[in-house]
């Protein structure tokens, strides 16, 4: 098929992921740090959030427009939001969608894997660090345990959900963790994935000396359990996937830092108050909420749609150290575009 858009830089346009709320259950260190994201945190007021109804309409748009079939929800915790199972059946009955997946912290799974799947999700991707009962209690900063997140990727399983797990990497935190999460998830059906611990937003401390880079996480494993590399999915896809010697279970891991991956990146964001953001390291995102309102009709709104993604030369991974060797740039919270 003709590809419809294309940014500065050759890249069209294929994967929009929708942030459905900017709230969490959980206050991950790395991510909402509870002294920030505390009782006095202003999150965003009902009318600045998008209706599902309008997030209908826009993605009809972004699906003509573009070549768009692939849909990720997420927030914040995306299941935060009520009546998610709603906008997942009106998503769902998009022409031209033909995968929808969310991005959880997976508590909430057992109350909703099997209402998810029947509006017509497919896959979810959990985020766990630890399996370190102790130590997940800290980091997720609300005090759940480990075992409610198992519950909720079981839940999933049995819905007939996909399941992939993330498990981000931070040095001084959890690198003695790589190898038990290898070990516990190897034989499950579940894909494990490391991310190397970005530097997204401003308040999350990150430091070049934190990142465990995706050779030594490679080397860590396959030491123990020998892995070889296997080919992407798709051109763009973020992982680097490996599979298991002894029985061909697949395993990732991201590297936005060490080994960036920004030249086929096709992928644009919908923020929960409808900004788009054209790369995960932006400062901020280009209105269309207020646009959609104005009722200046749809013609209007794909023009906006087409410029934000025509104007876009984002490659921020690929020039990282030239950033933060100036010292730091404004840049939105992970919590408000959902990674
Ligand atoms: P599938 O391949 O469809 O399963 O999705 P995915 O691998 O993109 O899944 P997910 O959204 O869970 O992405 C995994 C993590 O990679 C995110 O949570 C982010 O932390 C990171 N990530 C995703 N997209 C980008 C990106 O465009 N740039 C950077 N730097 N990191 C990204
Ligand atoms: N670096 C890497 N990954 C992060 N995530 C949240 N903050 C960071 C960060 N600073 C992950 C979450 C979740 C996904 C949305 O992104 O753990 O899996
Ligand atoms: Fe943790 Fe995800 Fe919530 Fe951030 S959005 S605090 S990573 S559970
Ligand atoms: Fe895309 Fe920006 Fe991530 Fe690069 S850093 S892969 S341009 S979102």
């Amino acid at each position: 098929m003709e590809t419809k858009l294309k940014d500065k830089l050759g890249r069209p346009l294929r994967d929009l992921r929708i942030s459905v709320t900017d709230r969490c259950n959980f206050r991950c260190r790395y991510c909402m740090p509870p002294e920030i994201f505390d009782k006095n945190f202003k999150f965003l007021p009902k009318p600045e959030v998008l209706s599902f109804e309008e997030i209908t309409h826009l993605t009809k748009l972004f699906v003509k427009m573009s070549d768009i079939k692939k849909l990720r929800i997420t927030g914040g915790e995306p299941l935060m939001r009520q009546n998610l199972v709603r906008l997942i059946d009106m998503l769902n009955s998009i022409d031209g969608i033909e995968d929808i997946a969310m991005t959880t912290n997976g508590s909430l799974l057992p109350k909703y894997a099997e209402d998810l799947k029947a509006a017509g999700l497919q896959r979810v991707t959990v985020s766990l660090d630890c399996l370190d009962d102790e130590k997940f209690r800290y980091i997720n900063g609300r005090n759940v345990g480990v075992q409610k997140i198992l519950d909720g990727i079981e839940a999933a399983q049995k819905a007939g959900l996909g399941v992939k797990m993330n498990m981000v990497v931070k040095r001084g935190m959890n690198e003695e963790d790589i190898l038990p999460m290898a070990r516990y998830f190897k034989d499950t059906g579940v894909i494990l994935r490391y991310i190397e611990f970005m530097d997204v937003g401003n308040s999350n401390g990150w430091k070049l000396d934190n990142v465990v880079s995706k050779k030594e996480i490679f080397s860590m494993i396959n030491e123990e359990m020998p892995i070889e590399p296997i080919d992407a999915n798709y051109t763009g896809e973020v992982a680097t996937r490996y599979r298991y010697k002894d029985n061909g279970n697949e395993i990732g891991i991201i590297s936005s830092v060490t080994d960036a991956f920004c030249s086929s990146c096709s992928r644009i964001r919908l923020s929960a108050d409808g900004k788009l953001v054209t790369c995960l390291f932006a400062s901020g995102g280009h209105d269309i909420r207020d646009v959609l309102r104005s009722g200046v009709g749809d013609d209007a709104v794909m023009k906006t749609i087409r410029n934000v993604w025509e104007g876009r030369d984002d490659q921020y991974s690929v020039e990282r150290l030239k950033h933060t060797d100036k010292g730091q740039i404004r840049k939105i919270e992970m919590s408000h575009i959902g990674g």
